[in-house]
């Protein structure tokens, strides 16, 4: 076989011949420790880097213009293997980071990006247990997050269709039972909210200033708030706000990701970024 050979068929079982095995003939192979299961999520990443997010269905088929990927190939096979098409197109397979997922799960609204929901994370210093009021959701990107950092949410989003996608993603990539802390109300949040002692509160919406005074009822002293807003008059309006609602060491971000470009010894920034998407803002609640 010449090195740039493909490996035995997908699939297909050694014959006792070609292995030590000391089994009868017919026994089945035990799939590898972590093996792909039908229902589990695939990244699948092409020669050109493009990615592809396919649920394993037994007797799926990924459609492609170089011919079609059985799903049962992958099935019963071990992750960050490699599987060809009916026609020779290879691709790597891999289980989706959080990060994969949200850049190329279904969406409804415009999600927040890792980029800054990284840092969303961090200055919101989320974990296990705590208590987030977060409005809206949107496609659930910055949902998944906060779930997976082991938060309760009590969510707000004024379109159905939007929450109903959310939850979708949400238990698409977390699994049902993290709908059990994923606690989703259909209203306006400008209107107010129905919750208190809040560990934290979370905002993506156009006019954040609306919120915070409902904020305030809702959250704990000492709670933390983090808003997400694209434009800096947005961020002055909220600052303000703020201020008058009694809250402290409200601080104004952004955050900058720019990419590098490797080939041979040429090694450089990527002539294009993303230079802005939003400022993230934070406060404090004093007591009150
Ligand atoms: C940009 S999206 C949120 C995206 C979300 N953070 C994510 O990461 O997927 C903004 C959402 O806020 C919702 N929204 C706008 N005004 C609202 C309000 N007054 N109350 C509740 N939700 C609202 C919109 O319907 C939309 O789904």
């Amino acid at each position: 076989m010449s090195d740039d050979a493909i490996e035995p068929t997908e699939g297909v079982e050694q014959t006792p011949e070609a292995s030590d095995a000391v089994e009868s003939p017919t026994a089945v192979a035990e799939p590898p420790a972590g093996a792909f299961v039908a229902g589990d999520l695939v990244l699948l990443i092409d020669h050109k880097k493009r990615q592809y997010l396919i649920t394993l269905e037994t007797g799926g088929e990924f459609h492609t213009h170089s011919g079609i990927l059985m799903h049962d190939l992958l099935i019963g096979r071990a992750e960050a293997s490699e599987f060809e098409t009916t026609r020779g197109q290879r691709f790597q397979a891999f289980r989706p980071t959080l990060e994969d997922y949200i850049l190329t799960m279904p969406r409804g609204a415009q999600v927040i990006y890792p980029k800054d929901i990284a840092p969303m994370m961090m200055l919101a210093d989320v974990g296990p247990g705590m208590q987030v009021l977060e409005t809206g959701l949107g496609s659930g990107a910055l949902s998944m997050a906060l779930l997976r950092a082991g938060a309760e949410i009590h969510g707000y989003e004024l379109r159905e269709d939007f929450a109903s996608r959310a939850k979708k993603n949400v238990a698409a990539f977390l699994g049902e039972e993290a709908l059990e802390r994923y606690h989703v109300n259909i209203g306006d949040a400008y209107e107010g909210v129905d919750v208190v002692d809040m560990d934290r509160v979370i905002l993506d919406i156009p006019e954040p200033w609306n919120v915070v005074p409902h904020a305030r009822g809702a959250l704990r002293s000492g709670g933390i708030l983090v808003a997400y807003t694209p434009s800096i008059t947005q961020v002055l309006e909220l600052r303000q706000a703020l201020e008058t609602a009694g809250f402290s060491a409200i601080e104004t971000i952004e955050v900058l990701h720019r990419g590098w470009y490797f080939k041979d010894r040429a090694a450089r920034p990527d002539h294009r970024m993303v230079a802005h998407t939003a400022f993230l803002t934070k406060a404090r609640l004093l007591s009150v």
